[in-house]
């Protein structure tokens, strides 16, 4: 494993650059939760997933905490720019209406709706994180985007864009950690209620006119710093396991949705395989793939990464950034196996890159 994950290290800078010069595609909307949020909960009122605050942004350019949950670059950024024809993540929607004099131009060139805290099911997690903007609400406001673009385009012509177009979804971890620490059903009534759910997100997506869908599955949470904080070091098992019972649920419902829905494609990366793969096995430059970088103390919550606190010197040797989220390097690391990858194990049935293609 360690060393498919190396040859891709090596061999994607040549690749990339061939890629981006690809032909025009459509442009790439992004959905889902705090691991593709670039800004959007900074304009949430009432929100307390909020990290626009040093030493988040630390490595972003002039070091700007622009939102994001992370030391710099997050995976929103790192796999539209692996795709090509962008640099990083486009803007949050709530940042484009704030801003509305460039709404026109900007919709064109793709949308973030990704809110940290977010999930499959509707308020969960609201008493600890305040409002935020649900996987239900992103695509309403997806669907005023879909009709802004079709109005300006004219119908048969914005509809081929919306369908060129990828739609990039990561979601489901906070309605786990939910699960976890309430228990409300057992673990075979929630798996499929919320593989239920995200099957009545997808097809509303494709009702408004997406095709190519690109997940990524969730990532193995019990092995983030908070959770290892209180598992005496390992990584939490409970949670682990039902993130892993997600996985199967989730790939065949994609692949009965390609079976039974005109023209759904889809790829899917398994973030708990990719991730679990550079804990057991750190690729060179990871040197501390159990700890934060930022606020690592024991029992370090979300809250802890602030300035005063705690920061590592070396950033990019460390797979996690906060308590829970990963190192602009380890962002990195992701959208090259999802972007370029070949392995089954990590993306499938195609990759990223191919998806954005077909
Ligand atoms: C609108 O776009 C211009 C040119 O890209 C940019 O300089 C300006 O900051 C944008 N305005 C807003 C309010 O986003
Ligand atoms: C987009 O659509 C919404 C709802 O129809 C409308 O209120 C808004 O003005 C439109 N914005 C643009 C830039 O066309
Ligand atoms: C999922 O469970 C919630 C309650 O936890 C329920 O309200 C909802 O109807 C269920 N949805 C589906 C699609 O099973
Ligand atoms: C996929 O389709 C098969 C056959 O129709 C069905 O048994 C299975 O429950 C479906 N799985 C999901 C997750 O929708
Ligand atoms: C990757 O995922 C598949 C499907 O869940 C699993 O069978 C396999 O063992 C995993 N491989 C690794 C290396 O984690
Ligand atoms: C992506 O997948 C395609 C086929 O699915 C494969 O040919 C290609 O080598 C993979 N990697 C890249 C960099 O395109």
């Amino acid at each position: 494993m360690l060393l498919k994950i190396c040859l891709l290290l090596f061999s994607v800078t040549t690749i990339a650059t061939k890629d981006a010069a690809s032909e025009t595609v459509g442009p790439i909307f992004i959905f889902g939760d705090s691991i593709l949020d670039v800004g959007t909960n900074n304009y949430v009122k009432n929100c307390k997933a909020q990290v626009n605050r040093p030493y988040y942004g630390v490595d972003y350019p002039h070091s700007i905490a622009t939102g994001r949950f992370s030391n710099g670059l997050n995976p929103a950024d790192t796999i539209v720019a692996l795709l090509g024809g962008y640099e990083e993540s486009p803007p949050p929607f709530l940042a484009l209406l704030a801003h509305s004099s460039n709404l026109t131009r900007d919709l064109l060139h793709g949308v973030n709706f990704a809110s940290g805290g977010a999930a499959l099911v509707k308020g969960i997690g609201k008493q600890v994180l305040g409002d935020v903007i649900s996987l239900e609400e992103q695509i309403q406001q997806f669907a005023t985007v879909q009709g802004n673009i079709t109005t300006l385009l004219g119908e048969s012509k914005g509809q081929l864009l919306i369908q060129g177009s990828m739609y990039i979804i990561c979601v489901g971890s906070n309605d786990i950690m939910n699960y976890v620490f309430t228990h409300p059903t057992t673990l075979e009534v929630f798996i499929a209620n919320i593989t239920a759910i995200y099957a009545i997100h997808l097809k509303n997506l494709y009702d408004l006119g997406a095709r190519k869908f690109g997940l990524m599955s969730i990532p193995p949470i019990g092995c983030c710093p908070i959770a290892r904080a209180f598992s005496g070091g390992e990584c939490a098992k409970e949670l682990n396991d039902v993130v892993s019972a997600f996985y199967t649920p989730l790939e065949s419902l994609l692949k009965n949705l390609s079976s039974t829905l005109e023209g759904f494609k889809y790829s899917l990366g398994n973030s708990y395989n990719m991730s679990m793969s550079v804990i057991e096995n750190p690729p060179p430059g990871f040197k501390d793939v159990k700890t934060a970088c930022c606020g690592n103390n024991p029992l370090a919550g979300i809250d802890d990464c602030k300035a005063q606190r705690y920061l590592c010197p070396k950033r990019d040797d460390h797979l996690f950034w906060d308590a829970f989220h990963p190192s602009e390097a380890a962002s990195k690391l992701a959208a090259r196996v999802l972007v370029f990858g070949e392995d089954p194990d990590f993306v499938t049935p195609i990759n990223f890159s191919t998806l954005r293609k077909a």
